[in-house]
């Protein structure tokens, strides 16, 4: 474990190297405890460096066995080694030398799974951010860009499978039982993609045929066995493959596309040049095992890591500061992708549900950082909702901002300027601002400032004149490290829509920017006058959320019905249910909390149920217009002093009110939506299983008996309606019979199957209340958990952390200190999952005073003990100051 030096790296130093890579040459001989690797690195000196500097080299807990300089050894006064570094002395100034380095590793021993391990038997890496100088010295730093052969000599028995990045070049016997098999990737590329896999998989192959008209070997490589549940996932690549020629031009560039998935992963998926490894959650699914969330990630995630082949491989990032510049683009792609492949819409309202739930108390709370920040500690801890989903968020305004085609003009321009390139953000913008022509100063405020921007907003119709005026303020709230702040350039999809329902988009306006449906807030405070408006319309603002903004504008009840019933743009609609409910839902958090009876707005109760029975709506809108706002969402718009406890009860009490005066609704609902055809798993299919599934979280609440979902759990013939059913007994009827037996079927019904296991933890972990803890407790004892493996401790105490707040949240503060306990033991094997875990913890201070005082505690625990790695001190540091 690399422990906490306490340094901190400045964008502000960035400088280019001292010397160039030209080349790289790597011979992997695998072993499971012993595995040396040599790495012939030919360097020359950089046209203008200094002549005397010496080549320093990154390295994290390395051996080195051997060095040479010209394949001679190096004598011990010309080098200087520790754990962490190698320094070269007095090398040639301007011709190129090659250095050799043999390193000795133990990829069994490596359980934060970062450089090259071992997961259930099969070796692989993960180098991104900075796991390749746990393989070897290297100038570890996504700006040196080389080209790649690789070499792999292994057991041939345990290993008959042996890949590495780019084409094949051959392979042979190599002596007593071994093999070998030589790679060469021809595409320059930072250490970061490098990837090597070997062991024994089993593989579904297929072929693309690109636009130029090569064929490209497609592999997905799984443990046996699991072949058939790959086959959505090789759909979804191809369908990618498809979308990325179609949609921004781009083409494959190698023969062969390889994806392997592994079962012990720190993240989603990593996209290594070539040879993409997945977390095999992201990879496996068939009807019985898989969600439709399940089938919606892996479209997502294989699209999202297939895109990064030009966005983030062929382009990449300077300096990891940079990392929006891959991630926060190759977010909106896999957006994109996913809004074209199922329901724009539905999409949309899913983004921005999850925007809110995870990025807005990110950026409003002690780990607040600009989408590009300009500092760092670990950069592991930058891998954040900020910088991917917000990033994303950006680069759709900018699409926004310059429209269609002034977006399609810039990403051409970026692809034929930077391909090749270690490129910045700056390089990003400038490539826009040269195809349209628009100055994106005050726009770049996006990438530096940090904090989700507030705006009020306040309208006025004047009926002689006929103006409508329309005044904004904006207001960017303090983050750390950054108090002062510059307006900035927020463009609001907008329109007005009349009486009648009919939208205007009006044309004479003064005040400020209007371009077509896009009106553009520049100032501080700004006041647009609409012209020419007959009577008084309805403001609809931010449609499609164009702008990742808080919005405080106080609507009528009459407003907000008038818009959920006629906007064309269906998100605007599901936002103006939601900001129906918002107050509804804190006023019952409040009345919970003073002991007071809980009521229900008529005015939502029927917005709702018209929208539930409104057969002319597609099922999956329906579903998310009755998900409510989450206890998460409630506790946001409270702001502080949260308990909750009260949020849960007047929750509740709403969601009852609202099942009881739909009950027949929701029967014809859910006895309507009956499984007629054979399952599949579109987006059409989900979106009837989602409402169907909503109703019978309704029934349940106005019957208050588990039998239907426990008959609904009897007839269920696709995990989504399985879980879901499941969901509702174990939530609502936790103590119940029928809860305990269906609890136990699904255990033994899947336990070769970890994965399904862990949605059984998950359903478990959140269920509310008092014995939450001790639930848990007890889970961890289960001989399906593995405190080893990423998936079992997310699914388990990750999921009781971020998803469970009353049951995490007891006043006690036991639960904090539980997980206190729990974060500094999977500290000592896996920091970057401990450090990402903790975050959980992120919005301590909202909550009412004694519950803070117990989380401030338990966060300085962790904050004394001894030899923490440097993902959680850079974090429990932040979330204290
Ligand atoms: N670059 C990966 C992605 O976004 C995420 C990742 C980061 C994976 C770091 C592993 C380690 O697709
Ligand atoms: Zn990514």
């Amino acid at each position: 474990m690399r422990t906490d030096t306490g340094r901190i790296i400045h964008l502000a130093d960035y400088r280019p190297t001292d010397f160039v890579l030209e080349r790289v040459d790597l011979t992997f001989e695998l072993d499971p405890t012993e595995t040396k690797v040599e790495a012939r690195l030919i360097f020359h000196r950089r046209e203008g460096a200094d002549p005397n500097a010496p080549l320093v080299l990154d390295g994290d807990e390395l051996k080195m066995t051997g060095l040479l300089f010209d394949q001679i050894e190096l004598a011990p006064e010309r080098y200087t080694e520790t754990p962490d570094s190698l320094t070269i002395r007095d090398l040639p100034a301007s011709v190129p030398f090659e250095i050799t380095i043999t390193t000795l590793i133990n990829p069994e021993a490596n359980t934060q799974l970062m450089g090259l391990y071992r997961s259930n038997g099969i070796y692989c890496t993960q180098c991104e951010a900075e796991g390749f100088r746990r393989i070897t010295f290297f100038p570890d730093r996504p700006d040196v860009l080389a080209v790649y052969t690789v070499n792999i000599i292994a057991d041939k028995a345990a290993n008959p499978l042996l890949l590495s990045n780019g084409n094949f070049l051959g392979g042979a016997g190599y002596g007593e039982g071994k093999h070998f098999a030589a790679w060469f990737d021809p595409h320059p590329k930072p250490s970061y993609l490098f990837a090597l896999v070997a062991g024994d998989l089993g593989v579904v192959e297929d072929t693309f045929v690109t636009m130029s008209e090569r064929e490209v070997a497609l592999k997905i490589y799984v443990e046996h066995g699991k072949e058939a549940r790959a086959a959505y996932a090789m759909d979804a690549l191809k369908r990618s493959m498809k979308w990325d020629e179609e949609v921004f031009g781009r083409e494959y560039d190698l023969d062969i596309f390889m994806i392997v998935a592994v079962s012990d992963f720190n993240m989603g998926a990593m996209e290594n040049k070539g040879l993409n490894i997945f977390n095999d959650k992201y990879v496996l699914a068939d009807p019985e095992t898989a969600t439709d969330q399940d089938y919606a990630n892996i479209e997502a995630i294989i699209a999202h890591e297939y895109f990064h082949n030009w966005t983030g491989n062929r382009i990449t990032c300077r300096d990891w500061f940079q990392l929006c510049l891959k991630e926060g683009l190759t977010v909106y792609r896999d957006h994109e992708f996913s809004a074209d492949q199922r329901s724009r819409a539905v999409k949309r309202i899913a983004e921005v549900r999850h925007l809110r739930s995870e990025q807005f108390p990110e950026d409003s709370g002690p780990l607040a950082h600009p989408v590009r920040p300009t500092k760092y500690r670990e950069i592991n801890n930058f891998y954040t909702t900020t910088v991917y989903e917000k990033g994303s968020e950006v680069t759709r305004m900018i699409a926004t901002i310059l429209g269609r085609d002034g977006f399609k003009k810039g990403m051409d321009l970026y692809f034929e300027r930077h391909d090749g390139d270690a490129a910045t953000v700056e390089d990003f913008v400038k490539c826009f601002e040269d195809a349209s022509g628009r100055d994106l100063t005050q726009f770049s405020l996006w990438y530096h400032q940090a904090g989700t921007p507030q705006i009020t907003v306040s309208s006025s119709y004047d009926a002689s004149a006929k103006t409508f005026s329309l005044s904004l303020e904006q207001m960017v709230p303090a983050t750390p490290g950054q108090t002062a702040k510059e307006p900035m350039h927020i463009p609001l999809k907008f329109t007005l829509i009349g009486e009648n329902g009919a939208e205007a988009q009006p044309s004479a306006v003064s005040g400020g920017e209007v371009t077509g449906d896009v009106l553009h807030l520049t100032e501080r405070s700004q006041t647009f006058v609409f012209a020419g408006i007959g009577a008084r319309p309805v403001v609809s603002l931010n449609r499609g959320f164009s702008a990742p903004v808080n919005l405080h504008y106080s609507q009528t009840t009459d407003d907000l019905a008038h818009i959920a019933r006629h906007d064309s743009d269906l998100f605007a609609r599901w936002q103006a249910i939601t900001d129906l409910a918002l107050p509804n839902l804190t006023a019952a958090a409040k009345a919970a909390a003073a002991g007071k009876p809980v009521e229900c707005d008529a005015a939502l109760c029927d917005a709702l149920l018209a929208i539930a029975s409104d057969d002319s709506l597609e099922p999956a809108f329906r579903a998310q217009a009755l998900a409510l706002p989450s206890e998460s969402d409630i506790a946001r718009e409270l702001g502080a002093n949260n308990d909750p406890d009260a949020i849960h009860q007047g929750r509740q009490a709403v969601l009852t009110a609202i099942a009881k005066a739909g009950s027949a609704t929701f029967r014809s609902l859910y006895d309507g939506l009956a499984a007629s055809t054979p399952f599949s798993p579109d987006a059409a299919g989900a979106g009837r299983r989602a409402l169907r599934n909503a109703a019978l979280g309704f029934l349940a609440l106005s019957d208050n008996s588990p039998a239907g979902a426990a008959e609904a759990y009897a007839r269920a013939d696709n995990m989504t309606d399985l879980s879901q059913a499941l969901t509702v007994l174990a939530h609502r009827f936790p103590d119940a019979t029928e809860t305990h037996a269906a609890l136990a079927a699904f255990e033994s019904r899947f336990a070769a199957n970890a994965l399904v296991l862990d949605k059984w933890f998950s359903i478990q972990a959140t269920i509310p209340g008092e014995g939450a803890l001790e639930r848990v407790m007890r889970l961890m004892q289960n001989p399906h958990f593995a405190a080893s493996n990423p998936n079992r401790v997310r699914a388990l105490i990750g999921t009781f952390a971020f998803g469970n707040p009353t049951g995490f949240n007891r006043p006690d503060g036991k639960a904090y200190h539980f997980f206190a306990e729990e974060i500094l033991s999977i500290d000592k094997r896996n920091p970057q999952l401990a450090a990402r875990l903790l975050t959980a913890l992120r919005s301590w201070r909202l909550l009412e005073p004694v519950r803070a005082d117990q989380a401030r505690e338990a966060l300085m625990t962790i904050e004394r003990a001894s030899s923490l790695s440097s993902d959680v001190a850079d974090i429990v540091e932040r979330m204290l100051k």
